[in-house]
């Protein structure tokens, strides 16, 4: 991938290039917690956006994506671009300049092999290598951590999705052989060892494109922080689901709306979820924590109701295999993939029969993606 962008970059631009590249992510348990401020444990993975890029003169900056064979150009100063991808860049260049810098223009191409739609992240893959590019080119002085910042509000003020952090963080933090086990509210994390012996991470994507997910992701946040209302009319320094226990929950049930109670429950187990997880982990029971994940799914299922058809009919076949430690739907949910953990004596049969029982049920394959956990955000050459 890398080469196709270099050889295009030398066509277009001549020499002079340097290459960057921010991967996409996976995350293990953990999901819909990082704007409640809680726990996530989320890995790099070895797919990835890449770019090479120049610093130039002038004010327009030119961007040619390989994916989408389009070129355009943009003065960075100017008016949000019409092309999605384009907000991406410009997203970021702008919440630079709202933190002091000056970013000058520049000629770049870029293009990824993280598969898009399927819920990896490839949108905070693209923010982050431009992030981490163009503080690196014209010397900003940005830590990792407000490189994660600005991918996140990149998000929120130019695209419309209020994501939390995880994302941008993991793309940037990311390292080989580890999951990184986050605290939301605090920014502190924790790498963990994840090396699981004979057993691999397996994605097997629904196919169904989450058209609900950025209105609905908006939804569930409304609805978490009306929950968080509720018990803070109560209780002091409550600011977050982060400060709020079951107790505290069902002491104030009668005040919310059935909905609002179940959302939140969800919230809070799932961070007692993922901190039990982390600790089988790092004693090296994997069977163990996969319990944790397929309890992740049923609550993301029933209670958060971010799941769908196709990605329960998967999580349940997984569930009645042998040798499957743990699975899960993954992310923002509404479609995109289901994470697996499992051994690899059983990967193929497993394959074999949820491809044809899919098949069956659906009337399309789904695409399995095989995953290794990577390195985060860095300059290549
Ligand atoms: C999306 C968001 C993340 C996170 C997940 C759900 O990927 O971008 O911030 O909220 O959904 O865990």
């Amino acid at each position: 991938m890398i080469s196709i962008i270099q050889e295009e970059f030398k066509k277009r631009f001549g020499e002079g290039a340097t290459c960057y590249a921010s991967p996409g992510r996976v995350n293990l348990i953990g999901d819909h917690t990082d704007y409640n401020l809680g726990f996530v444990l989320p890995g790099a993975i070895d797919k990835a956006i890449y770019v090479a890029i120049r610093p130039t003169e002038g004010p327009v900056s030119r961007l040619y994506s390989v994916d989408y064979k389009e070129l355009l150009e943009i003065d960075m100063n100017g008016a949000l671009p019409d092309k999605l991808w384009a907000r991406f860049i410009y997203g970021v260049v702008q919440e630079m300049k709202k933190r002091g810098a000056t970013v000058g223009a520049f000629e770049c191409v870029f293009g990824g092999d993280v598969p898009l739609g399927a819920g990896l992240s490839s949108s905070a893959a693209l923010e982050s290598v431009f992030g981490y590019a163009l503080n690196d080119l014209f010397g900003l002085g940005f830590s990792r951590a407000d490189l994660a910042r600005i991918g996140q509000m990149t998000e929120h003020n130019y695209v419309g999705v209020k994501c939390g952090i995880m994302d941008e963080f993991a793309s940037l933090f990311g390292q080989k052989g580890k999951v990184i086990r986050l605290d939301c509210r605090s920014l502190e994390y924790e790498l963990v060892s994840f090396e699981p012996v004979g057993c691999r991470v397996m994605l097997i994507d629904s196919m169904v494109k989450h058209s609900l997910a950025s209105s609905e992701y908006n939804v569930r946040r409304e609805q978490c922080e009306a929950g968080v209302a509720v018990v803070a009319k109560h209780v002091q320094g409550v600011e977050s689901l982060r400060d709020v226990t079951m107790d505290m929950l069902d002491t104030y049930k009668s005040e919310m709306e059935p909905i609002v109670y179940r959302r939140c429950a969800y919230v809070i187990h799932e961070n007692q979820r993922l901190l039990e997880g982390c600790e089988f982990l790092k004693k090296g029971d994997y069977k163990a924590f996969g319990q944790k994940m397929f309890g992740s799914h049923e609550g993301l299922s029933r209670e958060y109701e971010v799941s769908c058809e196709e990605l329960d009919f998967i999580e349940e076949i997984a569930r009645e295999t042998p040798g499957m430690l743990g699975a899960r739907m993954m992310g923002g949910g509404f479609g995109g993939c289901v994470i697996h953990l499992v051994e690899e004596k059983v990967h193929d049969a497993y394959l074999e029969e949820v491809k044809s029982r899919f098949q069956a049920r659906f009337g399309q394959t789904p695409r399995v993606i095989d995953v290794v956990i990577g390195d985060g955000a860095r300059k290549l050459i």
